[in-house]
């Protein structure tokens, strides 16, 4: 990828890593992009690097607009390594006369990278620097994503720079929301919402809050991940204010696994009962969707139905696998329910239920197993144990 002006003299240097299919557990199908910005000031400034295997294509992309050994300042807004992968050969390349990041990111840069006599200076929430032309003024963001994560923003150009925050794993040739489809672009952000914020949403609506109160001008927002929002910030502003409320939809999710049948035949059988009542409904087969998708989905939606056969006295590994991962992401304010067959001992269910409890979820009564194949009158229950979350999801989205 050629550098970028997104402003007058600010650049994204960034790269577009096409290939990458698993981002710790989370399924990449479209690639990401790592990007970093250059602002060409008095103080040549460098907010963030890249992962390392592309640290040599940052340096190609910086080459483009000036030779690297121009650069006087780095900032580190965060020290996961796909932004800061490369940052002791950058700092060895470009001899910055000061690198800027939180204190815990100083903490983190060590611990990754051992003790180096770098020109670290931790900066303070609020604090501003001048790059000459322009200031940036640092803005803490603990835990999105990790507790040394900060924001910039530059006033002079309405910009904020967000790592992590507002981006989406996509990659594209394309840099800004409006060059692309914005439903297809949000769809992105959900699902990377979902997959990496969703267990910080109180710490993002005290964020928004923040942001509304310092009444900051924000005319573009610059994510290191996927596209920029120039001429739809409110699109996602607004949608990171829903998210982060985990307001669900008049919606059910109907997650399973099964071994002969049995339990896809409950699954259905659940469904209809929703279908009954009106209620949307969406069945994942959890060898057939990815855990992320099924995240994505797990959003804005109500009810979650979990259904699993027994196999060696617990649940599948693919229903282990989601509940697992599902309990890190901490939804709130959900409802449902569990179901499965079973052939002697039957834990599946009672243990999926376990897990619901420790997540919080209101259970729907009865869960329902069934040894070996469910005959009508078990496909009836199940077909009532639907309208009956289908009634308490309509309550409580009302
Ligand atoms: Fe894109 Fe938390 O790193």
């Amino acid at each position: 990828m050629a550098p970028v002006a997104i402003k007058e003299k600010i650049f994204n240097v960034g790269v577009v890593d096409w290939d990458i299919r698993d981002f710790h557990g989370y399924s990449t199908y479209k690639g990401t992009t790592y990007n970093a910005y250059l602002v060409v000031d008095d103080k040549i400034t460098l907010f963030d690097t890249v992962k390392k295997p592309f640290k040599d294509d940052l340096l190609h992309n910086i080459h483009k607009i000036t030779d690297p050994r121009n650069i006087d300042y780095l900032v580190v807004n965060h020290v996961e390594m796909d932004h800061s992968g490369s940052v002791p050969e950058i700092i060895e390349a470009i001899k910055p006369e000061k690198v800027f990041c939180s204190a815990m990111a100083k903490k983190a840069l060590e611990a990754h990278y051992g003790s180096h006599p770098w020109p670290l200076e931790v900066v303070q929430n609020g604090q501003e620097i001048s790059l000459g032309q322009r200031t940036v003024r640092f803005l803490e963001t603990r835990m999105l994503h990790w507790p040394d994560s900060m924001f910039s923003y530059i006033p002079q150009d309405k910009l904020l720079i967000s790592s992590d925050a507002f981006g989406q794993h996509w990659a594209t040739s394309e840099t800004f929301d409006d060059e692309v489809a914005l439903t297809e672009l949000l769809r992105h952000a959900a699902k990377y919402y979902a997959n990496i914020l969703m267990p910080y949403s109180a710490l993002v609506q005290k964020l928004l809050a923040a942001v509304r109160e310092m009444n900051l001008a924000v005319e573009m927002i610059a994510p290191d991940h996927g596209l920029i929002w120039r001429s739809r910030p409110d699109a996602i502003l607004e949608a990171y204010d829903v998210w982060s409320q985990q307001k669900a939809q008049r919606k059910a999710l109907i997650i399973y696994d099964t071994m002969w049948h049995s339990t896809e035949k409950m699954a259905h059988a659940v469904a209809s009962g929703l279908a009954e009542e009106g209620v949307s409904y969406k069945l994942m087969n959890l060898k057939r969707n990815h855990r992320s998708d099924i995240v994505t989905e797990v959003l804005d939606t109500k009810a979650l139905i979990f259904g699993s056969p027994t196999l060696n006295n617990g649940m599948l590994p693919t229903m282990a696998d989601i509940l697992c991962y599902l309990k890190g992401l901490k939804p709130t304010g959900k409802i449902g329910s569990a179901f499965g067959s079973y052939g002697w001992s039957g834990e599946a269910v009672k243990d999926i239920v376990r897990w619901m409890e420790e997540m919080k979820i209101e259970i729907v009564e009865p869960p329902i197993r069934v040894q070996y194949v469910p005959n009508h009158d078990v496909l009836a229950q199940c077909v009532e144990l639907g309208r009956r979350i289908g009634r308490a999801v309509k309550e409580r989205t009302a």
